[in-house]
């Protein structure tokens, strides 16, 4: 049976016979034996393969297995001499798979620029820096759903075409089976809906949150995570059209206990991949960050800082720095601002409550003064929003209006609505941005270096 190289570096014990199979990160040829170091992606460091001429068919073997190759071997384990590695690998057959030619193969042993790497979406998990990002993402991944299992939350699938804005920003992409090139009209010229898949427009969904919210409501405590998708024209190196978000919904739950399961939930992701992934996590510290351990430990260990929306503004206002957005109260804070917030005042994850009802979707839960809404959103050193959530509206006449405030049609939201109706709850919860989280924990600087094949304006190769 074929080991894991992740398991033989960890557990393998000299003589053991063990098969390997995997991909040839780098070669070195001496005259009567050569070293390959295989990587089958169970970990950073590959195991390496001491091929001697009594292997069958030496010469030709070693002639093929250049970097990226592709092969299988069959051994004895034995302690290694070497420094850095505990055993290595003595090959008594090898087969290549498939070979790679070094003229054109472009990985080879030397540092690749990420942008050059992201051309080559096909190929750059089989880097270090990447296939590190993808092992963490994976252990997040497993730690989000541990996390919810654990409390008691049902893990439910919202859909991905929907007919509702769930942000009512208008931010969607669009679903159609029409031709493009001869969509129906109706007499007054306008597209004929009523002829198109669904008979009216569709959409790929920007949130799972109204679905979660009718879970919630026979289930208590639920939580969504799949991909969300948001044609929003921002070239940056935190927005993606195509993320994948993490959000629970708890009824009988308030603003309070929301950010007490956020931050709760947040340590948890931390600590866990710390257990999970050392050596990656190490790797991103020595190579990508030199903050990203401390980070880690800062957030484990200390507690998040609380304010509202308000305070944030006065703090920004007193700041000696000039930002080049606006600060002023009814504002959204930019990126800038929050980053000034988490990284210069707290030095530490701030939530910041309360923001301007102008400035947040229709569902947040008013609050008493009617200027302000029970929003938080979770602001990180470097990331800026990582998690925005809030105490939604229960109270039909109150939410009503606040659709129409927003210029939304009422009879879109008939089932939202519904809810209120029948057995309506307290209730809350936030959204996740999952790219930013594995962005945060690994200190990589581009969010399309952490999804393995990234949605963006004018992006959509592999
Ligand atoms: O703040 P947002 O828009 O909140 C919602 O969608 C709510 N419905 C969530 C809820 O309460 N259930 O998005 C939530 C998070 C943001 O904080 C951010 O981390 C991430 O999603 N996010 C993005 N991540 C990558 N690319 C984008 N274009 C993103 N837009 C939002
Ligand atoms: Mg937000």
């Amino acid at each position: 049976m074929t080991r894991r190289i992740a398991d033989l570096l960890r557990n393998g014990q000299p003589d053991e016979s063990v098969k390997i199979q995997g991909w040839v990160r780098t070669k070195r040829e001496l005259k009567e034996f050569a070293f390959v170091e295989v990587n089958d992606g169970s970990s950073l460091a590959g195991l390496q393969v001491v091929l001697n001429q009594d292997l069958p068919d030496y010469a030709n073997v070693v002639k093929r297995l250049n970097t990226g190759a592709s092969v299988a071997v069959s051994g004895v384990l034995v302690a290694s001499p070497a420094k850095g590695q505990r055993i290595e690998l003595k090959a008594e057959t090898a087969t290549v798979y498939g070979e790679a030619d070094p003229q054109t193969y472009p990985l080879q042993k030397k540092r690749h620029s990420f942008e050059f790497l992201r051309e080559i979406g096909h190929l750059r998990s089989r880097t270090n820096t990447l296939s590190a990002v993808f092992r963490v993402r994976n252990a997040c991944a497993n730690a989000i759903h541990q996390f919810f299992q654990e409390q008691g939350f049902l893990w439910i699938h919202t859909p991905i075409i929907t007919a509702s804005d769930a942000e009512g920003a208008g931010e969607m992409f669009a679903v159609t089976s029409f031709n493009l090139k001869d969509v129906p009209r109706t007499d007054a010229q306008e597209i004929d809906y009523s002829q198109d898949f669904f008979g009216k427009p569709a959409y790929l969904t920007v949130s799972g949150q109204l679905e979660a919210e009718v879970m919630a409501m026979a289930f208590s405590n639920v939580y969504t995570f799949g991909p969300t998708f948001r044609a929003e024209n921002s070239n940056t190196s935190r927005h993606l059209a195509e993320f994948w978000m993490v959000e629970p919904e708890m009824a009988f739950c308030d603003l309070g206990g929301n950010m007490d399961l956020a931050e709760a939930f947040l340590k948890h992701l931390f600590k866990s991949v710390l257990e999970t992934c050392p050596e990656d996590m190490e790797f991103f510290n020595q190579r990508i960050d030199n903050s990203v351990l401390a980070t880690a430990d800062n957030i484990i260990n200390n507690q998040f800082e609380r304010l509202t929306y308000t305070e944030a503004i006065a703090l920004l206002e007193k700041a000696d720095k000039t930002f080049e957005f606006p600060v002023k109260w009814g504002l959204d804070l930019q990126s800038e601002h929050e980053r000034y917030l988490a990284e210069e005042v707290f030095k530490k994850p701030v939530i910041v409550t309360d923001y301007p009802t102008e400035i947040k979707a229709f569902y947040m839960r008013l609050n008493d003064d009617e200027k302000t809404v029970r929003a938080m959103d979770i602001l990180a050193p470097k990331i800026g929003e990582i998690i925005g959530g809030s105490q939604r509206e229960e109270r039909l006449d109150v939410l009503q209006r606040r659709i129409q405030e927003q210029g939304l049609n009422p009879d879109d939201y008939w089932w939202y609505l519904d809810l209120r109706r029948y057995g309506t709850v307290p209730h809350a919860g936030f959204g996740l941005g999952f790219e930013r989280l594995v962005q945060f924990m690994t200190g990589m600087g581009n969010i399309r270096d952490v999804i393995p094949f990234p949605r963006a304006p004018l992006t959509v190769e592999f």
